[in-house]
Parts: C-alpha cells; structure tokens; sequence
C-alpha cells in the first residue's frame, strides 16, 4: 500500500511488506518516544483527536506521537460535548474538521462509523476503534510487541502460537489482530471464550484459509500449556444491550502467577491491550503477574507510541526526514540512563 495520505481504517488494507515497512519505522522512533533525541517534522501540522468513546491509551498515545513529531493536537472528548448530539451526521462532522485538520484520528461505539466519516473526510482518518469492528492500530501495535518479544526468545512470528483469551465476539483487538496474523505462515490460534463470546466466525475462517490451526474452546487451563502467547482480554461490558449480562462472563477466564506457572511454558508472553478490569469480581489478569518479567502488558502500551508515530510520519510522508530534523533534548530525562 502507499502510506501516503492513506485513511488506516482496517487490517485489510495491509499486506506482508507494508507491516515490514511499518515496524522498520517503528524502530527508528524509539530514541524520540524515549524523548532521548526529539525532532519537529510535522512543526505546523494539527491532529484532529475525535473520541466519541471512552479512552486513556488510544487518545493520549496518538496525541502523544504527534507532539513527539513537532505537531500539535486539538481534542474532542465524548459524543456528549460534541455537535453529534444536536443532530449532526458524520459525514458533516467530517467535512468540518477535516477543514481544521491535516489528519484526524477517531474512535466511534459503532461499526463502519469512521469508514463513514472518513468518506467525507479531506484528511487522512485513522480508526482509533469503530465498536466491535476494529482496532487497527492496536493490533500493528500488538504484533509489533509480539515480533519484539518473540525477538528475544530467537523467534519470529511465523510459527508463533497464541492463546486468544475473553470476550473474543464483541473485542475488536483480537478481531484486527486475527486479520493480521492471515498475512503470517504456519500459526496455531487458540481461542478461549464462552460459547457466546466466542470469535465470530468469518475471523475463524479466514485464519482457517491461511492455513492455520485454530482451536476453538472454552476451557482455559488445559488450553495455553502449548503456547508462546496469552493474549488475555475484557469483557467488553459496553457493547452488551444488558450489562448485566456481562456480569455472567466476567471473571470466567483468570489468569494469575499460580495458573501461569501451573500450566504455561516458562516463557509464555503475557500480552493484553489493557485495560484490564482490575475489579474483584473480573480480574482477567491478576496484579500478582506483575513481577512476572514474561508479562509484556506495559511494553505493549508503550509500543504504541512508537507504532503511532510510525503511522502519522509514513501517512504524512516525513519518515525520511526524522532523523536529519534531530535534535538533543535539553531537559534531565531519566530515560538517558538506560
Ligand atoms: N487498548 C485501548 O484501546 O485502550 P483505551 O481504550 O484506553 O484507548
């Protein structure tokens, strides 16, 4: 794909090379997440922030990353302090702010929203989460991780076994992330749900065509004694038309440090996108793993930054510049130590 002023609205759009060309930019902006170097490349650029859904990692990350790359970023914050709620369609949200913005990120509870706005849109859009569609941006920041980690166990991701563990109907993670991992050769999915949250299957079968072994289950400990990765995740309490419903499912599917030693291989990467529900009656991921050095949750979050700024700087065609626009940071940054 050219990245160039491309929308990233789906998985779909990528193939094999174009992930290559991501993480290879990924990398080079390490030193400038870190703030051990900082440049100004998009010095003059705005980043339209559109969340109309709850986010801490999402929205800070992106507007993190374009500040990083010398932009600045304008917020909107929840559909109730937006226009929306008077009435207004997305498509005339879009030709507005695209008139404010040189690239907009947007998050939306329903399906095919940002597609739809970013079809009016004068601006590249990125899918920051549509519902329980997608969530682009965190599976390339997921696969990043698992690329990483699997790095340092002298590993790549063809061949890699991943246990997909919750709310597999209604979490768009794991829906992106399955996409993506099509583009790989010869990896076993194993897929830990209830029965009524389990994967839809036009994800099943699509990791089926790409010739994958896929297991679908709903039995967690006799299922990840054979795996490289837990991807744990949360019952998405939010896209249920009863919450209380959601109260069935949670808690279901725990992992702590005596499951995790009982039945993991010692090295088994622990990965969720977070948040996790830390209440008592869910806690999908228990703090007692916090020492654990296999568990990569915070890794993972931090990734995004990188894979972020990866996205803006290919989409607004300055990743060749980043570099000779180097400068040093000036200020007492903990992270030169390292
Ligand atoms: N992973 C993720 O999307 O987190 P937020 O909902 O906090 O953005």
């Amino acid at each position: 794909m050219d990245f160039t002023g491309a929308h990233i609205l789906s998985i779909e759009q990528f193939q094999r090379q174009d992930i290559e060309t991501l993480f290879r930019t990924a990398d080079a902006m390490e030193p400038y997440a870190q703030r051990k170097k900082m440049t100004r490349v998009l010095e003059g650029a705005i980043l339209g922030n559109m969340f109309f859904e709850a986010s801490t990692r999402t929205r800070i990350s992106f507007g993190s990353a374009f500040n990083l790359l010398g932009g600045e970023v304008r917020e909107s914050v929840g559909a109730e302090s937006s226009s929306l709620v008077k009435g207004e369609s997305l498509r005339d949200t879009a030709r507005v702010l695209s008139g404010y913005s040189d690239i907009i990120c947007m998050r939306h509870p329903q399906a095919g929203s940002v597609a739809e706005f970013a079809s009016a849109s004068r601006v590249p859009v990125i899918n920051g989460g549509d519902g329980s569609n997608e969530h682009p941006s965190q599976a390339l920041l997921d696969l990043y991780t698992i690329q990483r980690e699997l790095m340092t166990r002298g590993r790549s991701i063809d061949g890699v076994r991943i246990a997909m563990i919750g709310d597999l109907k209604y979490g768009r993670t794991v829906h992106s992330l399955s996409k993506l991992l099509c583009l790989f050769r010869n990896v076993k999915v194993v897929l830990v749900s209830p029965s009524e949250l389990a994967m839809p299957e036009t994800y099943v079968a699509s990791l089926r065509d790409a010739g994958h072994q896929v297991v679908v289950t709903d039995q967690l400990e006799a299922n990840i004694s054979s795996v490289d990765i837990v991807y744990s995740t949360r019952i998405q309490e939010e896209r249920f038309q009863d919450r209380q419903q959601a109260d069935l499912y949670r808690g279901r599917f725990r992992l702590n440090q005596a499951i995790y030693t009982r039945h993991c291989e010692p090295n088994t990467v622990i990965m969720h996108p977070l948040p996790r529900d830390s209440r008592a009656e869910a806690n999908e991921l228990d703090a007692d793993l916090d020492s654990n050095p296999n568990l990569a949750i915070f890794r993972q979050a931090d990734n995004g930054l990188i894979v972020r700024m990866a996205l803006f700087a290919l989409i607004l065609d300055v990743a060749h510049l980043v570099d000779k626009y180097a400068q040093d940071v000036r200020w007492f940054n903990h992270r030169s130590r390292s």
